[in-house]
């Protein structure tokens, strides 16, 4: 089961570690591939051509899929289990300033942040796609400055999103990186866990 510890090991260097699944193989076949199309369709594929258009709608098909996983998934996968909360991710902000040496098994509240304004941003420059292939918004010019600022800000969030990523697993000692490819997240025996 997600969460459940299933064996604890030695890292080599004679530190015991927790190894507890986490990310289920959807997630994961999910966040690469939402990945992929992102960077096919800003930095490979015609915007003007079919493909661009097929690959926006695959994205769209991954965040809705997830988001569906969201409601019936295992507990990490949960959008329960991540709120989008300000109010959680200042209280995580300030523990951090403290030194705090918690371990998230899911997102932690900063995380879960970056995670919804990916999947909206997502969704925004999707719905920006689609309309200008309407009658009423073609040639719009708004239309696809917001296709395109939008956009930019993905990438800009994506940006913050790795970084994110490589300071938790810093902080954390626990390569998270690796547990978004293979769902296990080792976690340093001394860590308390939340
Ligand atoms: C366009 C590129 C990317 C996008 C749009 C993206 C988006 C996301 C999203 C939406 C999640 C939440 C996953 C879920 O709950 O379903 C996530 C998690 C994660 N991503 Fe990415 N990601 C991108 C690139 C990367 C890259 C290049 C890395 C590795 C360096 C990475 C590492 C991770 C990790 C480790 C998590 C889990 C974080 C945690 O433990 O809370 N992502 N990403
Ligand atoms: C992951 C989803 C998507 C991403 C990352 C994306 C990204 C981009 C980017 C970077 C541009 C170039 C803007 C420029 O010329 O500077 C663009 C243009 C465009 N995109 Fe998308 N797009 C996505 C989805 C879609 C979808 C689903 C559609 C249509 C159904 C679409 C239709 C268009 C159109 C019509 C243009 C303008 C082409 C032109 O006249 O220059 N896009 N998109």
């Amino acid at each position: 089961m997600a969460g459940t510890p299933v064996s604890a090991g030695d890292t080599g260097g004679g530190e015991s570690t927790r190894i507890v699944p986490v990310w289920d193989p959807l997630v994961r076949l999910i966040h690469w591939s939402l990945a992929l199309c992102i960077l096919l369709n800003g930095y490979v594929t015609d915007p003007e051509s079919d493909l661009h258009e097929a690959i926006g709608y695959i994205a769209l098909a991954l965040v809705l899929t997830r988001l569906l996983w969201g409601l019936i998934g295992p507990r990490p996968a949960r959008l329960m289990s991540f709120p989008p909360s300000p109010a959680r991710a200042m209280r995580h902000l300030r523990a951090l300033q403290q030194g705090d040496k918690t371990v998230h098994l899911g997102h932690n509240p900063l995380g879960a942040l970056m995670v919804w304004n990916i999947w909206a941003t997502v969704g925004v420059i999707v719905t920006t796609g689609i309309m200008m292939g309407t009658r009423r918004y073609f040639g719009v010019q708004w239309v696809l400055s917001v296709h395109e600022i939008m956009f930019n800000w993905l990438i800009v969030s994506v940006a913050l999103h790795i970084g994110g990523v490589i300071f938790d697993s810093w902080r954390s000692r626990v390569p998270l990186v690796r547990a978004m490819i293979d769902g296990r997240k080792r976690i340093p025996a001394d860590r308390p866990v939340e």
